[in-house]
């Protein structure tokens, strides 16, 4: 009888906590998983001089290939800056949606982790935020940005300067939602680096550099597929004729970082890398005429030929990317069982 009783104040008294904005119960969850994160990040990414290209691939690859992080993420989850008034809600906050592989192969890496982290339930986004102690490696080369983050000073300072890593938590799931960086957390950087002067940026979100290379290189899977992939050149081709395609049809008017068009949640196509995260959305989107819009946010279809077309170069570029993953798959375990 006396435990029955006991039973039923636990529960009552659990009610009443997510009523009051409490941690709901599966908190642990959340929290086994933040701590876990916070190793994996210190262990695959510690600090390095911020301009170490050897600890940048080395993080990079970690978090790409089979990571704890790749595989918390919802399969969209939002990346940007932490909004400067802390009390800004999520919702009111300017995020890009990025699929996973796009933030571990791209984002992430550029940062690194000394392990430490507080976690805490957030009622009013009734998610767990857990704050890692991060710095920013801002003396990479220009092409391992997955693009000019510099385009806007105000952002390349806020990267430069980050001093917290912040990884929002969904307590049901227990799945990373939202990822945001910050120079407005309570501790320093773990890596003091001087700031870096970067050249105006000219407008392209792609280049060529001195030596006649495309850049961003990060964004042509450099690094995160082997060199010796055979579907590399493919990749190249048909993202450029898919690139074509979505001129003509209009894409790139919103669906670049500057984000001309002031969307909450933006959605990047401007690289191979960033297309290839987004390419069953938008073969759907384009499918179902969802997209193009007019500047009234009006869904405006495309004529039929350009329609067929863009669906065309898509598909031919959707299988050379999976392709080209399948590849690396198959590749990592014969590797593996070599070894
Ligand atoms: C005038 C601005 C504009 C143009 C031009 C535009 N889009 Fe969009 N796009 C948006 C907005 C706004 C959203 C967010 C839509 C939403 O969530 O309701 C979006 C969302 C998307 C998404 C994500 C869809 C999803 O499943 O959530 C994809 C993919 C996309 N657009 C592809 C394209 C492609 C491809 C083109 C060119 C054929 C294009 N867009 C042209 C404004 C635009």
């Amino acid at each position: 009888m006396r435990t029955v009783i006991i039973l039923l104040l636990l529960t009552l008294s659990a009610g009443a906590h997510s009523a009051n904005g409490e941690p709901p119960a599966p908190s642990q969850k959340a929290e086994r998983l933040a701590a876990d994160l916070a190793r994996e990040l210190a262990q695959l990414c510690p600090p390095a001089q911020p301009g170490d290209q050897a600890a940048f691939e080395r993080c990079r690859r970690g978090l790409y290939q089979d990571s704890l992080l790749k595989g918390s993420f919802v399969p969209y989850a939002l990346w940007g800056r932490r909004a400067k008034d802390a009390a800004t809600p999520l919702k009111e906050t300017t995020l890009t949606q990025f699929a996973p592989d796009v933030l571990t192969g791209m984002y992430l890496p550029l940062f690194m982790f000394n392990g430490r982290y507080t976690v805490e339930y957030e009622a009013r986004e009734r998610m767990f935020l857990v704050r890692l102690e991060t710095a920013f490696r801002n003396r990479l080369a220009p092409g391992q940005f997955p693009y000019p983050f510099w385009h806007d000073e105000a952002k390349w300072s806020t990267y430069q300067g980050a001093n917290t890593l912040l990884l929002w938590i969904d307590p049901k799931t227990a799945r990373i939602k939202v990822g945001q960086y910050t120079d407005r957390g309570a501790t320093a950087p773990i890596v003091a680096s001087e700031r870096v002067q970067q050249a105006k940026f000219d407008g392209k979100w792609m280049w060529t550099d001195a030596d006649g290379r495309e850049q961003p290189q990060v964004t042509l899977f450099d690094g995160l597929f082997s060199a010796d992939n055979p579907f590399l050149p493919k990749l190249d081709s048909t993202y450029k004729t898919l690139a074509l395609r979505m001129r003509d049809g209009q894409c790139d008017r919103c669906h670049v970082p500057d984000n001309p068009h002031g969307m909450k949640r933006i959605v990047l196509l401007q690289t191979p890398a960033h297309a290839a995260g987004e390419i069953q959305r938008l073969m759907k989107a384009v499918r179902e005429d969802k997209m193009p819009r007019d500047e009234t946010d009006i869904e405006q279809p495309l004529d039929d030929q350009l329609k067929s077309a863009l669906l065309e170069s898509g598909a031919a570029f959707e299988a050379v990317v999976q392709n080209a993953k399948d590849w690396e798959a198959r590749h990592r375990i014969a590797r593996r069982s070599r070894q």
